[in-house]
């Protein structure tokens, strides 16, 4: 099958806002690096915004969750249970600490890790819970953080893909004893390579500062009581993130426009079965990081179907993470079910700011076109 071109990416960051003018100015005043005005003023934008206390850019998402293990204390050897379903990135910041990723599985509705599935993995050495808000939607946190304080363990937000989203109109990332981000270029705001850490208590955010910036103590310079790390943004990548947060209602609500278009052109498939939409729970905000659905008939029929979807429509598309129970050095032969199954079925769509209406009629007549011819194969197979 030769290949049409691309039409429509998966992602794409839009630079919307004054990024150009913060990053003109950060140049022109030689503050390329990792201090300089832009830095204080990105933190300060994204916690007025989030509504959570004094975020610490970072130079990653990665380096945010380790910097949040590291901060809460984790140990070589102890457990902590992470979703299956999500960006191997979740798991490995507990590897780097020594200690063990102990994977959940998903409901089957929304992706995300539940208070059932963490106690079907709790262990006697469970330290803390990694909670990702999976494809945007936030996981069920209540629920999470209650399990968390009966069993005297801790709990991570992984915010990565879910700026912006609620709880009963609280974000994500104010639930936990810290939470990440991340603001790679294709996530809903985005410093190119980037991420923030939160940690509530102070000491413990202390703490992580002084991990963040080689151990060095707050208040003496080259005094390194401590091994840490250079995990610090610079001022030009926090230039960017000023002008994207500036433009945040703007990026989240031209998902949920994207969303809701979306759900009302593929709900008559989703009403035969051919494909299951993203749900969001009474209360519950999505940002819909990525739109995604799941198409029945297992990967045979999703593969097939995404590969048409790029190749003749010019439709990029994604599958869904493999579930870090089946990666080489997390396998230690664990069956999750639930997370196996949207592994095997899920498709990530095109999901950016400026997805025009008449754009998204034709990626959504590709799918059904796509979607009813595997099911005529299947019919007549
Ligand atoms: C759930 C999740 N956690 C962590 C990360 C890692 O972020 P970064 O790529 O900024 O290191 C990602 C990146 O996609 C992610 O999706």
């Amino acid at each position: 099958m030769s290949e049409a071109p691309l039409r429509f990416p998966v992602s794409r960051p839009v630079l919307a806002g004054r990024e150009r003018d913060y990053v003109c100015d950060a140049i022109d005043s030689e503050w390329i690096s990792s201090t300089g005005p832009y830095i204080g003023r990105f933190e300060s934008a994204v916690s007025d915004y989030l509504g959570i206390e004094e975020g610490l850019s970072v130079c990653n998402g990665t380096v945010a969750i380790h910097l949040a293990c590291l901060a809460l204390g984790l140990r070589p050897g102890q457990d902590v249970i992470v979703p299956s379903l999500t960006f191997v990135a979740s798991a490995n910041a507990v590897a780097y600490c020594g200690a063990n990723p102990v994977f959940a599985d998903c409901d089957p509705e929304t992706w995300n890790i539940t208070r059932e599935s963490l106690e079907a993995v709790w262990t006697p050495s469970t330290a803390g819970v990694i909670a990702v808000h999976l494809y945007g939607l936030p996981a069920p946190m209540k629920e999470i953080t209650e399990l968390c304080e009966e069993r005297g363990a801790w709990c991570i937000e992984d915010c990565a893909q879910g700026f912006g989203a609620k709880i009963d109109g609280q974000c994500v990332g104010s639930f936990g004893d810290a939470s990440s981000f991340s603001f790679f270029g294709n996530k809903i705001i985005s410093t190119g390579e980037g991420g923030m850490v939160f940690v509530r208590d102070s000491q413990k955010r202390t703490f992580a500062r002084m991990l963040r910036g080689q151990g060095m103590d707050l208040n003496r310079r080259y005094w390194h009581p401590i091994i840490g790390y250079n995990y610090r943004m610079t001022n030009v990548a926090a230039a960017i993130g000023l002008g994207q947060v500036e433009k945040a209602d703007l990026h989240l609500g031209e998902r949920r426009r994207i969303a809701a278009h979306y759900a009302e052109a593929l709900k008559p498939l989703a009403d035969e079965g051919l494909i299951a939409l993203p749900v969001e729970p009474e209360g519950y905000h999505n940002v819909h990081w990525l739109f995604s659905i799941t198409v029945a008939g297992g990967a045979g029929v999703r593969d097939r179907v995404g590969a048409r979807l790029r190749a003749v429509h010019g439709v990029e598309n994604r599958p869904f993470f493999v579930p870090m129970h089946k990666l080489p050095m997390y396998d230690r032969g664990q069956s999750l079910p639930n997370s196996e199954s949207a592994s095997r079925c899920g498709l990530n769509l095109p999901t950016y700011t400026g997805l025009a209406a008449a754009d998204l009629d034709v990626i959504c007549e590709a799918i059904h076109e796509e979607v009813r011819r595997e099911s005529r194969v299947k019919v007549a197979a």
